[in-house]
């Protein structure tokens, strides 16, 4: 799928208080504007429009706009987010689609996170994790069934979200951590897994004709150069503190 669009939102001056399981310390505030203005111009270069939210007060995991909806090219389907301090996030962000898609909304007690949900060319991976419920699944399966696609269910045990763990590199390969190696719902795909000690590098975007991948995982890097894409790394340090990746900040289509 061609992106065109991308809608993101900065991060609160307090994203500090957000939900976070990482213990890599407390993010700098000037650092993750830095690193979410460098994300915004990398979207860009990948010749997407980026519709830039402001902040959401009282929301400090806002800016992780992935998990509040999931874009299809025939509509949005907006999510609720399996933490319930961040079920006040989708409203603005349905707003911000209405611009652009038809939407239709994940209703309680389903659950889903967009950072479970992974399309890969006509078909979606929903992954079932602390974020993502059966009903919910069951909700969002029904409605991309609706749309034509087929859908896998595959059990997060590991990380946040499926997508911390398993994202498209190539309309046919799979980057995914050790964990999912040779996992049977993913074998109609080729795999590439990241190497010890890089897993959080697994949370790779791919953008039309780019890779954006996060910096410091020169093993991943070499992996993925063999797809001659153009690879452009960024620095994620403050979001990866708050349990967030590359794939997380944003909602392409
Ligand atoms: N901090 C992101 C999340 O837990 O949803």
């Amino acid at each position: 799928m061609t992106f065109t669009h991308a809608i993101v939102r900065q991060p609160v001056a307090n994203m500090a208080a957000g939900i976070t399981t990482a213990d890599l310390g407390v993010p700098e505030i000037a650092r993750a504007r830095q690193q979410f203005d460098a994300y915004v111009n990398a979207l860009n270069g990948c010749g997407l429009a980026v519709t830039v939210l402001s902040p959401l007060d009282g929301h400090p995991d806002a800016h992780f706009v992935e998990d509040t909806a999931v874009v299809f090219p025939e509509a949005a389907v907006t999510t609720h987010p399996g933490a319930p301090s961040r079920q006040g996030e989708v409203d603005t962000i349905a707003a911000a689609l209405s611009a652009f898609r038809e939407t239709v909304a994940i209703r309680p007690p389903g659950t889903v996170d967009g950072g479970d949900v992974l399309m890969v060319g006509g078909h979606f991976f929903i992954g079932l994790s602390d974020r993502t419920n059966p009903d919910g699944a069951e909700q969002l399966c029904d409605i991309l069934g609706g749309h034509g696609y087929t859908v896998t269910r595959v059990p997060v045990a590991d990380g946040l979200h499926f997508k911390s763990s398993v994202n498209a590199v190539a309309d046919d390969t799979l980057l995914t951590t050790q964990a999912f190696a040779g996992h049977p719902a993913l074998a109609n795909y080729r795999q590439i897994v990241v190497p010890s000690g890089e897993a959080y590098a697994a949370n790779t975007l791919r953008v039309n004709d780019r890779l954006i991948m996060p910096a410091g995982f020169p093993e991943t890097r070499r992996l993925l150069e063999a797809l001659e894409t153009p690879i452009v790394e960024l620095d994620t340090s403050e979001f990866r503190k708050m349990d967030g990746g590359l794939t997380c900040l944003s909602l392409r289509f």
